[in-house]
């Protein structure tokens, strides 16, 4: 059985204060619940202050995006080592965002995904095609690409560390949902793509979210779908009565 994670991608939102506000919420109304991986990624400059307000919670902090190296000449960048170091566990690599409008490639994700790992942390790489991608019948070949540039780099060995999101392009902050059947079309793919490459055992322990518009009010039955096992939430994030219905909806029945 795979355990549900279920993070809320905060973007560029919340100053420092709100965003220990947001948590301090998170953090005691979450406590008690069992049997659900939880995370939060806060913009850079808040993570320290978040991470150190979650320590000892059952809510892991995450980073947005990372560097491929751990140091050098690179202005304005920040590295997986020094993120595990400000107290993140996770990093979310190959956002659509990061894609669309900061130059992410596949084989730039493929590097962070390395990076990430080899700085001890786990990557959640966001796969996800545009809307004429979908219109065009392409969905799947672009998922391959994108699968192939993130996983190349990363051994049998290291997918422990490893979680996919599912992130339709079309679906993102568009309050369009793709349907459960839409989504676990592609994480049915994407699964068989991961046992082609480690293995069924390997594959069938995987985490694959799903990400796009999720609400308290879809979330269980995209859930519900045997390949979907998690979500990662970006608008619905923000409120602390919405993430927390999402992270109970992912509840162990
Ligand atoms: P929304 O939940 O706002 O559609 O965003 C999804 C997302 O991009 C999460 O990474």
């Amino acid at each position: 059985m795979r355990q549900k994670f279920v993070v809320g991608n905060w973007k560029l939102n919340k100053t420092i204060a709100e965003a220990l506000a947001l948590v301090t919420e998170l953090k005691n109304q979450l406590g008690a619940v069992k049997g659900v991986q939880i995370g939060v990624a806060p913009t850079f400059v808040a993570l320290p202050s978040v991470a150190k307000r979650l320590e000892g919670s059952n809510i892991a902090t995450c980073a947005q995006n990372t560097h491929w190296e751990a140091s050098g000449a690179w202005t304005g960048e920040l590295s997986a080592p020094l993120l595990a170091e400000a107290g993140a566990s996770w990093v979310i690599v190959g956002h659509s965002e990061r894609r669309q409008h900061f130059g992410d490639t596949n084989e730039t994700v493929g590097k962070k995904a390395v990076a990430t790992i080899a700085a001890g942390l786990g990557a959640i790489v966001c796969v996800g095609e545009t809307l004429a991608e979908r219109d065009g019948n392409r969905t799947l070949p672009i998922v391959d690409d994108q699968l192939a540039g993130a996983l190349g780099g990363i051994a049998a060995a290291a997918t422990p560390k490893l979680v996919i999101a599912y992130e339709p392009v079309w679906a993102i902050g568009t309050g369009r949902t793709a349907t459960p059947g839409q989504a676990q079309e592609v994480h049915a793919h994407i699964r068989k793509r991961l046992a082609e490459r480690y293995g069924q055992v390997i594959a069938d322990g995987i985490r694959i979210q799903y990400g796009g518009s999720v609400k308290p009010s879809n979330a269980e039955s995209l859930m519900a779908e045997r390949d979907i096992d998690g979500a990662l939430v970006g608008g619905a994030s923000l409120e602390a009565a919405d993430f927390i219905a999402i992270v109970k909806a992912a509840r162990p029945s």
